[in-house]
C-alpha cells in the first residue's frame, strides 16, 4: 500500500507490552497506523504527516535518567496527540504539569466515572456508576498543566484523563487498547474520527488492489520466485503475486518429508485451483538423509534450514533471469527489528526462509510487510482462499522433524502422521479445531508397557497438544472435553499400530513452548 495514499496515525512506542494492540485496534477502525520508536526525529513526523499520534505506555517513569522523551516540539504540530499511561504522564511533565512519582503500582480494572463531556466521551455515559477500564501504572498525575481540564476518575485516581481546553490533545491514564477496557474501543474511534477526522479506509479490499498495483509497477515483465509452504503468508504472498504479474512468479513447493499425512496433496491441489505456476520438489530422500542419528532440536532445526535454502536455491537456478524473491515477512517481524526494546531473546531458533535473501542476493518483494496476522486472515479470504485454508492452524517449518523427539526415522515419521491425522479429524469432526489456536500429536522418546489382548505390548507413548493463544507468545492448554480426549486416545491407540498410551500435555506458555523441540 502506498503510504502517501493513505492516511496514517503513528504509535509511538515507549515500549509498553501493548503497543502492538494500539496500532492492531486503529486498524479494526479501518484506520491506517503505524509503530514507529518513540525516538523518531520530529522531521521524520512531518514528512509522515499523520492525522494523529498516540503515545503508547511503557515500564519507565518519566523521573528515570534514561526515561524515554519526545520533543516538547510534538505538541506544537497542530496534530492530535493522545497519551496513553506513560504518555500521558509524559505529554504532563512536558507541557508543565506534575507527576507524582509512586512506589505502589495501581494494577487490575477500576470504574472510569466521566466528569465532562468531551469528544473522546462522545456516546459515553458521565458520572453514575461509570465505565469499567484496566489500570496498569506506578506513577500518575498528580496536577495537570495549564490549559487543560480533568475530563474523569476513578476512586484511586483522581485524573484518570484529561483534555486541553482548546487543542487537540489528550491523556488517558487507563489502557483502551486491551480487551478489558470495555468502552476502549469507543474512546479510540472517537479519537480517531471525532478528533483526528479520519475516514475508515484502511480494508482489505482497498489493501489487496493497491497491493497488486505496487508489485506490478515493481515487477511488470520481471521474474519472481517464491517459497511456497501452503500457509497462509506464503500462499496470500503468492496469490498477490500472481494476481499482479500472472506466470512470471514461480512458487517453489520443497517437499522436505516433514509434512503432515496427505499435506502435500492438498496444498497442491489448492494451488493448482487458483492456477499458481507451482514447482513441486520431492525432497524427502535429502532430508531424512541429513537427520540421520540427529536428536539435538537445536541441529534439527539448523539442518533443515540449510537444507532448505540448498534445495530452494537449486530449484531457482534452473529459473533464468530471476530478478526478485517473495516473503511474507509480516508487521510484526518489521516492527521486532526497529522496536524501542530490540528484539526478544531468541529461545528457539525459527528457520523456515530466514536465510535466503542474503544468499539469494535478490531484491525482495515482500507485500505483507504492513499487516498483522488477522489482517493477512482477511486478505486471504478477500482472494478466495476458502475458510478451512484461511483458518488452518499454524505448521512449523521444520515440521513433524521437532514433533518426533529424538532420531527422526521413517518408522517414526509414519506413527506421528497417523496420530497426528487423527488428532486432526477428531478435532475438525467436534468443530473445536477452530476454535483453538493449534493442536497436533508429539511421538515421544519413550516406551511403556502396556496389555493388548492377551498380550503385554511395549510400544510408543503420544502426547496430544492442544492450546489456545492469541498471538503464540503466549498460551494455555486448550480445556476440552473427556469424551473428546478419551475419543482420540482410543483411536490413537487402536488404529496407530506401535503406540500403546497417550498423554494430553497441561503445560502453559511461559514456561513451557507450544512445540515440543
Ligand atoms: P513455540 O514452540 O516457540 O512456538 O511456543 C510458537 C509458534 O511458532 C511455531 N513455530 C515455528 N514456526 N518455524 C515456524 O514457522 C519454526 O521453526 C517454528 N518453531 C515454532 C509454533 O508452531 C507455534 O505456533
Amino acid at each position: 500500500m502506498s503510504k502517501s495514499r493513505m492516511q496514517n496515525v503513528l504509535v509511538l512506542d515507549f515500549g509498553s507490552q501493548t503497543t502492538q494492540l494500539i496500532a492492531r485496534r486503529v486498524r479494526e477502525a479501518q484506520v491506517y497506523c503505524e509503530i514507529h520508536p518513540y525516538n523518531i526525529s520530529i522531521q521524520e513526523i512531518k514528512a509522515m504527516s499523520p492525522k494523529g499520534i498516540i503515545l503508547s505506555g511503557g515500564p519507565s517513569s518519566v523521573y528515570d535518567k534514561d526515561a524515554p522523551m519526545v520533543s516538547r516540539e510534538l505538541f506544537d504540530l497542530d496534530i492530535p496527540v493522545l497519551g496513553i499511561c506513560y504518555g500521558m504522564q509524559l505529554t504532563t511533565l512536558l507541557l508543565g504539569g506534575r507527576v507524582e512519582k509512586s512506589s505502589r503500582r495501581e494494577y487490575g480494572h477500576a470504574k472510569l466515572i466521566i466528569d465532562q463531556p468531551d469528544k473522546i466521551f462522545h456516546g459515553l455515559a458521565q458520572g453514575g456508576i461509570g465505565h469499567q477500564v484496566w489500570m496498569s501504572h506506578g506513577d500518575r498525575v498528580e496536577e495537570i498543566p495549564a490549559g487543560f481540564h480533568v475530563i474523569a476518575h476513578s476512586e484511586s485516581c483522581p485524573i484518570a484523563a484529561m483534555a486541553h481546553e482548546s487543542r487537540p490533545i489528550y491523556g488517558v491514564q487507563f489502557h483502551p487498547e486491551v480487551a478489558h477496557t470495555e468502552i476502549g474501543m469507543d474512546v479510540l474511534t472517537n479519537f480517531l474520527f471525532k478528533v483526528c477526522s479520519c475516514t475508515p479506509d484502511w480494508t482489505m479490499r482497498s489493501f489487496v488492489s493497491s497491493a497488486v498495483e505496487e508489485i506490478r509497477k515493481k515487477a511488470e515483465g520481471r521474474k519472481v520466485i517464491c517459497a511456497l509452504s501452503g500457509g497462509v503468508d506464503s500462499t496470500v504472498t503468492a496469490l498477490l503475486i500472481n494476481r499482479a504479474i500472472g506466470d512470471n512468479l514461480t512458487c517453489i513447493f520443497v517437499n522436505n518429508g516433514l509434512l503432515r499425512k496427505n499435506e502435500a496433496e492438498v496444498v497442491l491441489a489448492f494451488l493448482k485451483q487458483f492456477k499458481l505456476n507451482v514447482r513441486y520438489v520431492d525432497a524427502e530422500d535429502r532430508f531424512l538423509s541429513r537427520l540421520k542419528g540427529v536428536e539435538d532440536p537445536e541441529k534439527k532445526r539448523k539442518i533443515i534450514g540449510t537444507e532448505f535454502i540448498k534445495v530452494f536455491e537449486e530449484e531457482a537456478s534452473r529459473i533464468e533471469h530471476v530478478d526478485f524473491l517473495a516473503q511474507g515477512t509480516l508487521y510484526p517481524d518489521v516492527i521486532e527489528s526497529v522496536s524501542f526494546k530490540g528484539p526478544s531473546a531468541t529461545i528457539k531458533s525459527h528457520h523456515n526462509v530466514g536465510g535466503l535473501p542474503e544468499v539469494m542476493k535478490l531484491e525482495l518483494i515482500e507485500p505483507l510487510r504492513e499487516l498483522f496476522k488477522d489482517e493477512v486472515r482477511k486478505a486471504a479470504e478477500e482472494l478466495g482462499m476458502p475458510y478451512e485454508l484461511v483458518n488452518r492452524h499454524p505448521f512449523p517449518g521444520p515440521g513433524l522433524a521437532i514433533r518426533i523427539l529424538g532420531e527422526v526415522t521413517r518408522t517414526r515419521l509414519s506413527i506421528l502422521r497417523e496420530a497426528d491425522a487423527i488428532v486432526l479429524e477428531e478435532m475438525k469432526e467436534s468443530q473445536w479445531y477452530w476454535k483453538v489456536w493449534q493442536s497436533f500429536a508429539v511421538l515421544l522418546p519413550i516406551r511403556t508397557v502396556g496389555v493388548m489382548g492377551d498380550e503385554r505390548t511395549y510400544d510408543h507413548v503420544v502426547a496430544v497438544r492442544v492450546v489456545d493463544s492469541l498471538d503464540a507468545m503466549t498460551a494455555d492448554w486448550s480445556k476440552l472435553p473427556y469424551e473428546l480426549l478419551g475419543r482420540i486416545s482410543n483411536r490413537i491407540i487402536n488404529e496407530v499400530k506401535g503406540v500403546n498410551r497417550v498423554c494430553y500435555d497441561i503445560s502453559s506458555k511461559p514456561p513451557a513452548t507450544i512445540e515440543w523441540e
